[in-house]
């Protein structure tokens, strides 16, 4: 079955989200709604969306928009019909009926309902319409969620679920899981248990909303939102709908019913407005007082609101072991939380999956938690779990497990796909080397280095990691949500703080020497990035031999951002990148004005699509929709350059002070228009002496290890600046850029 035409019908949060990504996908879709104008309202708001929606903006036009009148006969055409009205059960089944009367025969219909059940969604099919009708469950935002839940029915054509997996798969990039026909499925069922059980034992140890998203965050390989910040990001009082409609559908004796239960505050916040962050606020708020804003949360207790008080438990990577042992209410908090979840999780196997990992993963895509709740256990031990737990009664899984004792239970990963992805290989694959910021593993002939900090920060281990790695071919990349966010800011302060720049001269230098050790290595480097690939990330890349690319990538260099400039060969390479172009053989000026642009500007790609045409991308590198297929894609690389040999060195030959003087004219323009300030000038300054050669004229040519020297002697002269370190200082403590 081929899918060349698709109609969304519904053009709200999903259907919008829906067929933004297939017009990603290249695939002809047509949104429809009750009027013409809702859906070109959609189409508006795919367009401003931020993160973007759309890998390419410029293809906004290929999603047509229409209405249910006079615009269905689409419907006859189209190969996949997806429905994502309203969740109502009345508006379905009538949809239906007009799809059913007017699909092309054998197209599939599905719908991306949340909570209703397919057999009642069904119900009203005949035998032959149910054949070709399945629940495909797309997560918010559609770009960016892996996770994509197929709900058959009994009379369901397997080859045809099969074939849409595929096309989901493939064509979408979505890790496509097929479920029972249970409520919530896999994702929302364990998610939402997981935020009820985090947030009702914080009720009742009494710790504040700040401790409990300490701990239930980043900690536990959870997104930093933790439990409060994620309700309000999430709505209030919708996720009030959602435990309403989990208490309808679920048994009464279903532990979700015990911590669904209508909470007072919960209540009095919906009732007054406080819905999250599209209210007045939620549990956390931002207080406006004059100019300034400060965050509040509310104290659970007496629902008053005081100033955010940010807990930090001093936890930088992910060790579940670690949090449930310590001897602290965070420790205890942890491990009531965490063994609730599994013995939950394990609760509903085989009801709502035959295969217990599919929940992991499920986790993982839907949720973007680094390890689901059997990852948690076989990390805490089969042993050490069940000297802990109290009882767990009528739970077949871990009443088997106690007997077995068996702690290699786990098994294979990512069942539900069939692709070879590097957490499947990863078990086979032999650590090399482990240290606290990269792990090498080496997997058949080549080495793959991970990064593990902190989004990926970059410090003196990464680099030995890398370094080190570079005996065999090599493939960079991870499994977590950033490639690299840059070069560690906090390590770098740490040594300006005690005035040590001799030690921060050193670790520059050494990340030089390792991007030099990527670039010329005997045998092929490949990255292979998801997510952000800023500065040093970026270096790493651009100093790759290869690369395949997740389009959901954010690229570029943002170094001017925090004061400093790209010092790890990021203004060579893009120096030698815009040096190729037909114009740059005939105006000398042409690529060190076009990068002062680029890196002055601190651009940044949001997809392979806007990356390319900044050169932060070259057109040979792979693009591909499912992160999954990473490693496939960069092993094939690997492969097919067996014969590699090293790039030759770049050489430079660039105007020197002219060239330096028509960049400091732009910075002046924007100096007088009060776009950039004094240190903006200073930054602009230093880079323009970088990438116009500094000291040289075009006879000169320049090597690469001068481009290098140059950079790290501006990088240098901004580091020490009191203005340079107040940027970093004020990105650190608030994400946000500081002008100065
Ligand atoms: P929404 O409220 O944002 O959009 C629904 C759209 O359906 C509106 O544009 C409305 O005008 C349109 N509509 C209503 N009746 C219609 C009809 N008879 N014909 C055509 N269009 C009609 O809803 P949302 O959030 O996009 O949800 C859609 C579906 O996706 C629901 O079934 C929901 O449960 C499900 N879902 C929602 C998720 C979310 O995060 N919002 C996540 C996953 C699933």
């Amino acid at each position: 079955m081929d899918i060349k035409k698709v109609v969304v019908i519904g053009s709200g949060t999903m259907g919008s989200g829906i067929a933004a990504h297939l017009c990603n996908a290249n695939v002809p879709v047509t949104l429809l709604d009750l009027t013409t104008e809702i859906s070109e309202k959609a189409r508006d708001r795919i367009h401003k969306s931020r993160p973007p929606l759309l890998l390419d903006k410029t293809k906004i036009e290929n999603i047509k928009v229409g209405n249910i009148n006079d615009n269905f006969d689409v419907v006859k055409e189209a190969d996949w019909v997806v429905e994502a009205v309203v969740e109502r059960i009345d508006i379905k089944h009538n949809i239906y009926e007009k799809i059913f009367k007017n699909r092309k025969q054998g197209a599939i219909v599905s719908s991306n309902t949340s909570s209703i059940p397919i057999k009642v969604l069904s119900e009203k099919l005949t035998e032959e319409e149910k054949k070709d009708f399945c629940i495909t469950h797309f997560f918010n935002p559609v770009r960016y969620m892996g996770l994509l839940e197929i709900v058959k029915n009994e009379n369901n054509d397997l080859n045809k679920i099969n074939s849409l997996k595929k096309f989901c798969e493939i064509e979408l990039g979505k890790g496509a899981i097929v479920c029972n026909d249970t409520p919530g499925f896999l994702g929302n069922r364990i998610g939402v248990y997981a935020m009820q059980v985090a947030m009702t034992e914080a009720f009742r140890m009494k710790l504040s909303i700040e401790e409990a998203d300490a701990v239930f965050g980043r900690p536990m390989g959870i997104p930093k939102t933790g439990v409060f910040g994620l309700y309000d990001l999430i709505g209030i009082d919708l996720m009030a709908d959602v435990l309403k409609s989990f208490i309808k559908e679920l048994s009464e004796n279903d532990e979700f019913q015990i911590v669904a239960k209508e909470i007072p505050l919960v209540k009095k916040l919906i009732d007054t407005g406080y819905t999250g962050r599209k209210g007045k606020g939620g549990f956390y708020r931002m207080n406006k007082s004059g100019n300034q804003k400060i965050l509040e949360a509310i104290n659970l207790e007496t629902g008053e609101y005081t100033t955010s008080k940010k807990v930090d438990l001093g936890v930088e990577t992910v060790n579940i072991n670690n949090l449930i042992n310590r001897k602290d209410k965070y420790g205890e908090y942890a491990w009531e939380v965490i063994s609730k979840i599994i013995k939950y999780a394990s609760s509903l196997v085989p009801g709502i999956t035959d295969k217990f990992n599919d929940i992991d993963e499920a986790m993982r895509l839907g949720f973007n938690w680094a390890m689901g709740p059997f990852e948690m256990l076989k990390s805490i031990g089969v042993e050490n779990f069940f000297s802990r737990i109290d009882n767990f009664e009528n739970n077949k899984f871990l009443e088997n497990l106690s007997k077995s004792k068996d702690e290699n239970f786990y098994g294979e990963r990512q069942l539900y796909t069939d692709i070879e992805t590097l957490g499947k290989i990863r078990p086979s694959a032999i650590k090399v080397d482990k240290n606290n910021s990269a792990e090498i593993h080496r997997f058949k002939d080549f080495n793959i280095v991970e990064f593990t900090t902190k989004a990926c920060a970059l410090d003196y281990d990464s680099m030995d990691a890398l370094k080190n790695a570079t005996d065999k071919p090599l493939i960079v990349m991870n499994e977590s949500m950033q490639f690299s966010a840059g070069v560690n800011l906090s390590y770098t302060m740490n040594f300006a703080d005690k005035g040590d720049f001799k030690s921060i001269e050193k670790f520059i230098k050494y990340f030089q020497d390792t991007c030099k050790t990527l670039k010329y290595s005997k045998h092929p480097v490949v990255s292979a990035p998801s997510g952000l690939t800023l500065g040093g990330g970026f270096e790493v890349l651009v100093q790759s031999n290869f690369v395949a690319s997740h389009t959901n990538i954010v690229v570029g260099l943002v170094e001017t951002i925090v004061g400093l400039v790209p010092a790890g060969g990021g203004c060579k390479e893009m120096l030698w990148r815009w040096s190729q172009t037909d114009e740059a053989k005939s105006d000398p000026d042409y690529a060190p004005l076009k990068v002062f642009d680029i890196i002055g500007y601190a651009k940044t790609a949001t997809s392979p699509v806007e990356a390319e045409p900044l050169k932060y991308l070259k057109p040979e590198d792979k693009k591909i929709m499912n992160r999954n297929s990473l490693f496939e894609e960069a092993r094939k690389l690997i492969h097919q350059n067996n014969d590699f040999v090293p790039p030759e060195e770049c050489k430079f030959n660039l105007s020197g002070k002219p060239l330096k003087e028509k960049m400091i004219k732009v910075l002046d323009k924007l100096y007088n228009e009060k776009i950039i300030l004094d240190h903006g000038m200073h930054v602009g300054t230093e880079l323009a002496n970088v990438l116009s050669g500094g000291d040289t004229n075009l006879d000169k040519t320049l090597s690469e290890d001068d481009l290098y020297k140059l950079e790290l002697d501006s990088f240098m002269r901004l580091i020490e600046t009191k203005q340079t370190q107040d940027r970093i200082k004020h990105t650190l403590s608030t994400g946000k850029p500081l002008v100065n």
